[in-house]
C-alpha cells in the first residue's frame, strides 16, 4: 500500500469560504483522501489557513481587530466549518505558526546562498498621509486595461489582469482614501525564477500524466518564460525577512510576500501535525533522504493557483538544491459561479459554508457540488439545479432504495438479514453488471475525474433499484417466500455496498447506512468484488431500521433561499 500526501490549496484567512471555494479545492481533496484511505493506503491529508498579506491586514482593520486576534478567530471559524462539512483533514494548520516561519526563512537563506535571490531597488507607491508604502491591495485605482475604477494594486477584479500598483491610474490609499501619494524607491528581494527556466521546464516535461487543465496552464507559463519576482513586501504582518534570527540588513521593516511563504506551509503544516502527537515524523513525508521518496504527493487547487504550484513553489523547492519532495500530480478546477456571476460577500450573492449548513446537512451540498464540479469548464450553481439533483439522486434513487428494502424486510421477515433462499440468475447478472460499474467508478476516482465518478456511482445506485424492480420481492413473497428472502438479503447487502462506495462523497450518510448493520466503514476494504459484497452480511444478523436519509427540497424552500441569497 502506498503513502499518499494530499493537500488542498490553503484558504485565505479573510472570511469564511463560499461554495465555489469549497468545490475548488478542499472538497475534491477530501473525496480523494477518503477514497485513498478506503483503499488501504496510508494517507496524510493537510490544509491550513493562508494568513499573511494585505487581505488579512485589511480585513482585520475593517473588523477593528488586531491582525493577530483577527486571524486567530477566523482560523477557528474556518476550522469549525471545515469539520462540519466533513473535511477529513489530519491537521488544519496556520501559515502564521512557528514552523512555517522557520522554514520560510530557511528556504530564503538557501536560495540566496545558491545565487537565486538578489536585492533590487523598486519604485513603489508611498502614502504621505498614511506614512507608509502601499503594497498590493493597499492601493486601489483605475485599471489601465479595462478602466474599472476599483481595481486593486495587485489585480483588477473586473478583467482579471495582474497589476503592479504603479500601473493604476488615479490611485488612492485603501486605508485612508488619500490621493496624496508619491512613487518612492525602496529595496526588495527578487527570486530569480528566470534562472530556473530550464530546470522547471524539464521537470514539467516529465509530467505527462498531469490532468489536462493543469498541464495546459503550466505549459503556458513555461512558454511565456519565467519572470523574476519580488518576494518581499513593506508590511507588518508576515514572516520577517531574517536569517538565523537576525533581520537581513535594510529589511527590518519588511516581510516575505504571502505567496512566498504560503506554499511552504504545506511543509510547516506537516510539522504542526507531527508536533501534535507522539510518534509522528514530518520529515518522512517531505525529505527524500528520510523516507519521502516513496510518497505520492497530490495537490488540489483552483485554476488561478496553478502557476504558483507548478512554477513558483517548485522554484523554491528545486532552487534550494536540498532533497525536498515535489508534487507528483496536481488536480486543478475551474470556477463555480453563482447563477453565472461571482460569489460575493459584500454584495450578498451566494452561499457561504456556514450558511449552507444552516439550510441542509453537509452531504446534500457535497453530493451536488461534486456531481457538478467545474472540471472541464466553469459551472454555474443554481438553487433550482441543486434541489433537482438532491431530490432525484439522493432522495428518489439512494434514499428510497434504502428505505424500501429495509422496511419491506422488517414487515415480512423482521429486523434480521433473511437466511433462506439462494441467489440465482438475476443475482448473477446483477453481480456481473456491478463488477463492471464498480471498476469504472474506482478508475474515475483514481483519475480524479469526479463528475464521471459521481455519474458511475449514481449508475450503481440505479442498478440496485432496477434489480429490485425486476426481482420484485413483494410479488415473490406471495408464492415463494424463500426466493423473496434471497432478494431481500441481496438488497440489504447492496445497502452495505452502497455505503462503502458512497463514503468519499457523502460520508455522514454512508456512516448511517453502515450503522444499520453495525459496520464501521473505517475497517471495510474498498469493495471491488460484487460477489463478495453480496455475501458481506451474515445471514440472520440483526439490523436497525434507518431514519429517512434525505428529505426532498420543496419549491417554497427554493423560493425563500433565492430571495435570501441573491439569486438572479
Ligand atoms: N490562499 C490562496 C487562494 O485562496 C491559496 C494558497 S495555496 C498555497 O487562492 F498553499 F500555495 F498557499
Ligand atoms: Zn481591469
Amino acid at each position: 500500500m502506498a503513502r499518499i500526501l494530499v493537500t488542498s490549496a490553503l484558504p485565505y484567512i479573510n472570511g469564511i469560504k463560499h461554495l465555489g471555494n469549497l468545490v475548488g479545492s478542499m472538497l475534491p481533496a477530501d473525496v480523494y483522501a477518503r477514497f485513498s484511505r478506503a483503499c488501504g493506503n496510508e494517507v496524510l491529508f493537510l490544509c491550513a489557513t493562508d494568513e499573511h498579506g494585505t487581505p488579512a491586514e485589511l480585513a482585520a482593520r475593517a473588523a477593528n481587530q488586531s491582525v493577530e486576534d483577527y486571524c486567530a478567530e477566523q482560523h477557528e471559524i474556518q476550522k469549525r466549518a471545515c469539520f462540519d462539512f466533513g473535511l477529513s483533514f489530519d491537521h488544519f494548520g496556520r501559515s502564521s505558526n512557528a514552523p512555517n516561519k522557520r522554514l520560510t526563512q530557511h528556504f530564503a537563506k538557501v536560495l540566496e546562498d545558491n545565487g537565486l535571490i538578489e536585492e533590487r531597488t523598486d519604485r513603489q507607491i508611498y502614502s504621505i498621509d498614511d506614512a507608509r508604502f502601499l503594497p498590493d491591495r493597499y492601493v486601489e485605482g483605475t485599471c489601465p486595461n479595462c478602466a474599472y475604477e476599483k481595481a486593486r494594486g495587485d489585480q483588477c477584479d473586473n478583467c482579471g489582469t495582474l497589476l503592479d500598483p504603479i500601473e493604476l491610474k488615479d490611485p488612492y490609499s485603501s486605508i485612508s482614501g488619500s490621493r496624496n501619494l508619491e512613487v518612492r524607491e525602496t529595496k526588495h528581494l527578487y527570486l530569480r525564477q528566470s534562472k530556473m527556466q530550464d530546470a522547471i521546464a524539464d521537470w514539467i516535461a516529465t509530467k505527462d500524466a498531469w490532468p489536462h487543465l493543469t498541464k495546459s496552464i503550466a505549459g503556458k507559463w513555461i512558454k511565456e518564460g519565467l519572470q523574476d519576482r519580488s518576494i518581499t513586501r513593506d508590511l507588518y504582518w508576515g514572516v520577517p525577512v531574517a536569517y538565523e534570527g537576525k533581520p537581513r540588513p535594510g529589511f527590518d521593516k519588511k516581510v516575505f510576500y504571502v505567496w512566498f511563504d504560503a506554499p511552504i506551509e504545506y511543509i510547516g503544516c506537516t510539522e504542526e501535525w507531527a508536533s501534535a502527537a507522539p510518534g509522528r515524523n514530518w520529515r518522512s513525508w517531505w525529505r527524500l533522504d528520510e523516507g519521502a521518496a516513496d510518497v505520492r504527493y497530490v495537490q488540489f487547487m483552483g485554476k488561478d493557483n496553478v502557476a504558483f504550484h507548478t512554477v513558483s513553489f517548485p522554484v523554491t523547492i528545486l532552487g534550494s538544491k536540498e532533497p525536498w519532495k515535489l508534487v507528483d500530480t496536481l488536480k486543478s478546477l475551474n470556477w463555480l459561479t453563482w447563477y453565472g456571476g461571482k460569489f460575493s460577500t459584500s454584495q450578498n450573492r451566494g452561499i457561504f459554508m456556514d450558511q449552507a449548513l444552516e439550510l441542509l446537512p453537509a452531504d446534500y451540498w457535497r453530493w451536488h457540488l461534486m456531481a457538478n464540479a467545474p472540471e472541464s469548464d466553469d459551472a454555474s450553481f443554481t438553487l433550482e439545479h441543486f434541489a433537482s439533483v438532491v431530490n432525484k439522486d439522493l432522495a428518489d434513487v439512494l434514499g428510497n432504495f434504502v428505505n424500501r428494502i429495509t422496511r419491506f424486510c422488517a414487515s415480512k421477515f423482521g429486523e434480521n438479514v433473511p437466511a433462506e433462499g439462494a441467489y440465482g440468475e438475476v443475482e448473477a447478472k446483477l453481480i456481473a453488471d456491478l463488477d463492471v460499474k464498480i471498476a469504472a467508478y474506482t478508475a474515475a476516482l483514481e483519475a480524479m475525474e469526479f463528475r464521471k465518478a459521481c455519474a458511475e456511482l449514481r449508475g450503481i445506485w440505479v442498478a440496485g433499484n432496477e434489480y429490485l424492480q425486476i426481482a420484485a420481492p413483494w410479488t415473490a413473497f406471495k408464492t415463494d417466500p424463500a426466493r423473496a428472502a434471497a432478494v431481500v438479503r441481496a438488497g440489504l447487502n447492496l445497502i452495505a455496498l452502497f455505503a462503502a462506495l458512497s463514503a468519499p462523497f457523502i460520508p455522514h450518510t454512508a456512516a448511517k447506512m453502515a450503522a444499520v448493520f453495525g459496520i464501521d466503514l473505517a475497517r471495510e476494504p474498498w469493495p471491488l468484488s460484487a460477489k463478495a459484497a453480496l455475501e458481506r452480511l451474515p445471514p440472520g444478523a440483526a439490523f436497525a431500521l434507518p431514519e429517512v436519509l434525505f428529505k426532498k427540497i420543496e419549491d417554497e424552500q427554493v423560493a425563500a433561499w433565492r430571495e435570501k441569497f441573491g439569486a438572479e
